[in-house]
């Protein structure tokens, strides 16, 4: 199902990957979006063939992306696009970064694909097909408690300004887990949680592209999502839990202790 969405998404994907890794280690052009959330020419390059080959192959579909905004031609199925999710890193030449394309429909994400060109790994998954890391089956893992558990977090670009809560919340989950990684693009750390990597994500404030492709990843690959209060999520919420089915009671009560 959804065969042609997926071929188009998966090479849309793969060249902008390609666009990302070339440009990697030669950013010249830094724009700032706020006082730490910033923009480059590569995301910009990278978005525009993302958007041409969604527009080309689907003209009637709604496109949200992160930095052309929100085409609405009042369809059922909405593209939701973030060509660069690790902004800051990319900036930096931290190899952690990803294209992240989610395809909605009827309010549900039926695909998913997050793609990390400089490990060159390819993470996707459609409802009811499961998830799947450059072609190979991808489940959680089986950690049954927090204490044995690695976690990972992201920070809002408006820290500076509620920084309080948020080190209360990572103090308390660094006490109760067996680590805490803050890698810098929450599209990848979801892919962890699916791929077992990791056993459990928390963030707030996060966006429609950041978790739209990750959503499906992490479900079918057995994953469970809720807002941080233990409500569900859907990528128009802004604050996410992901973690293995095991572990999320522990983990919802631990952020809100
Ligand atoms: C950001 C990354 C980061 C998360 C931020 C996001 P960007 O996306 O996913 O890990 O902590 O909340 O905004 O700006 O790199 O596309
Ligand atoms: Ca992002």
């Amino acid at each position: 199902m959804y065969d042609m969405a997926h071929e188009v998404a998966d090479r849309a994907a793969r060249s902008a990957g390609e666009v990302l890794k070339q440009k990697f280690g030669n950013v010249h052009h830094i724009g700032k979006k706020g006082e730490i959330d910033l923009v480059t020419e590569a995301e910009i390059a990278a978005e525009k063939i993302i958007l041409e080959m969604l527009s080309k192959h689907f003209p009637k579909d709604n496109i949200q992306s992160e930095e052309a905004g929100v085409q609405d031609l009042s369809s059922n199925r909405t593209w939701i696009v973030d060509p660069l999710d690790g902004t800051t890193n990319f900036a930096h030449g931290f190899p952690f970064f990803a294209v992240s394309i989610g395809l909605e429909i009827d309010a549900e994400i039926v695909l998913g694909i997050v793609y990390n060109p400089v490990m060159d790994e390819f993470f996707e998954a459609r409802k009811g097909q499961g998830a799947f890391l450059n072609d190979r089956p991808i489940h959680v893992s089986n950690a049954r408690n927090m204490s044995d558990s690695l976690l990972a977090t992201g920070f809002p670009y408006d820290i500076r300004e509620r920084s309080n809560r948020i080190f209360e919340r990572f103090r308390t989950m660094v006490l109760s887990s067996r680590g805490v990684r803050r890698a810098g693009s929450a599209a990848i750390d979801m892919c962890y949680v699916a791929s077992g990597r990791l056993d459990g994500l928390w963030e707030e404030n996060l966006k429609p592209w950041d978790t739209a492709a990750g959503v499906v990843i992490v479900s079918e690959a057995g994953g469970r999502l809720s807002t941080c209060d233990g409500q569900a999520f859907t990528p128009s919420q802004q604050s996410l839990v992901a973690c293995t089915p095991m572990i999320h009671g522990e983990l919802v009560k631990a952020l809100n202790g």
